[in-house]
């Protein structure tokens, strides 16, 4: 038991009895083909730990956003294939979100979940920010568990926010400061630097006066990026940038469109699409002295190689940092895939959403409901 949620052995004996597993399944797939099965490996301990206990396993999860009805686009097919070599006997449900009772935590759909089962584990960090049924539903009725990756997960986002090692320095990329003011305001009151950098740094750019050209802005929150930065000297912006110019598309250099660094103001028709060299150096020399680092969010539009330098930088500052060192987020856990520096960072979150919660609020809605169930306590 970790903070009142129970762990695998609290579910007892387990010999012939019907375990119930939610994961985080939502793989990225083009061409009906895994493109990164790091979720699927990731729920393996559990599945195998289940099994050497005698349980006959089910799992379920998510993939995509199919509205409540049945797509074949999201079909668990793909990922069926998948875990039957990498954990045969386990058997997987298709996709929990054709049916609307899921994401609405519909009674009626948890009873049908539930069905024939005789204990429930929750191994899907990723969506336990969601109140979904297959998330808060099965520990109202069945003696239920945290599984491995989610227990391992807690500890190590709720170690970096509740107890971190200093100097602490948090990364934050990404499009919109809007998605992540909350996460701002948590980091803020336990870091010693705030490195801001892709889309959303523009916000903060323009907030202190800077002209953004044509970069992404989101002029509704300049007034609360004029604030953060008047409240709080902890935060590192860019101080030169990489810009596309007019005519350019992304992700297509034969369109044209010159790249050109600039300082930090735009010309009309620019667009910034990564932090420049200066600044990588910059923030890499910050990184490079922290002994905690928590990275979520590209620094620039990675996918397209014009555009890729600030965040490989920054990746492998990050993988030379020679403290503890957490990359939370899809794009930018991809990122350090893409650039083979996996296996040089200590903690390769499996959630996104769901980090950025857990930091902000030091809960989550599945914890919450493992923690209310029979067997806890
Ligand atoms: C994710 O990939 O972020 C999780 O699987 C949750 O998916 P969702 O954002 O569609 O709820
Ligand atoms: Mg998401």
């Amino acid at each position: 038991m970790i903070n009142g949620v129970p762990q695998l052995e609290d579910l007892g004996d387990l010999t012939g009895k019907r375990v119930l597993v939610r994961c985080d399944f939502n793989v990225p797939i083009r061409d009906g083909k895994i493109t990164d099965d790091l979720r699927i490996r990731a729920a393996l301990p559990t599945l195998r730990w289940l099994q050497d206990h005698g349980a006959t396993v089910t799992a379920c999860s998510h993939l995509g956003r199919p509205e409540g009805k049945p797509d074949p686009d999201y079909s668990m097919d793909p990922v069926r294939d998948r875990l039957a070599e990498l954990a045969p006997g386990v058997s997987l449900l298709e996709n929990l979100r054709f049916d609307p009772g899921e994401t609405g935590d519909d009674e009626s759909f948890v009873a049908r979940l539930v069905e024939g089962q005789d204990a429930y584990v929750n191994d899907a960090f990723g969506a336990s920010h969601r109140s979904h049924a297959s998330i808060v539903g099965p520990p109202r009725t069945l003696p239920s568990a945290a599984g491995r990756l989610l227990e391992k997960e807690v500890e190590v986002l709720l170690g970096c926010r509740n107890e971190p090692r200093r100097p602490f320095i948090s990364i934050l990329g990404g499009a919109k400061v809007s998605d992540k003011l909350g996460v701002i305001n948590a980091l803020l009151d336990v870091v010693d630097g705030l490195i801001i950098g892709g889309g959303m740094c523009f916000t903060f750019l323009a907030a202190q006066g800077h002209q953004v050209g044509s970069s992404l802005l989101e002029a509704d929150q300049i007034d609360t990026c004029r604030e953060l930065l008047a409240s709080d000297n902890a935060i590192h912006l860019p101080s030169d940038i990489t810009a596309l110019g007019p005519g350019g598309r992304i992700g297509d250099p034969s369109a044209g469109g010159e790249v050109r660094q600039f300082g930090r103001d735009l010309p009309d028709g620019w667009m910034g699409l990564d932090i420049g060299p200066g600044t990588a150096a910059e923030f890499s020399d910050v990184i490079g002295e922290a002994r905690q680092v928590l990275w979520n969010g590209p620094m620039g539009v990675f996918e397209d190689p014009r555009f890729e330098a600030g965040t490989r930088t920054v990746a492998d500052a990050v993988a030379d940092c020679g403290g503890f060192t957490v990359v939370g987020g899809g794009d930018s856990a991809a990122a350090v895939a893409q650039f083979g520096l996996a296996d040089q960072i200590d903690h390769i979150s499996t959630g996104g959403g769901a980090s950025l919660e857990l930091i902000e609020q030091g809960d989550l809605p599945g914890l919450a409901a493992l923690r209310s169930a029979s067997n806890a306590n």
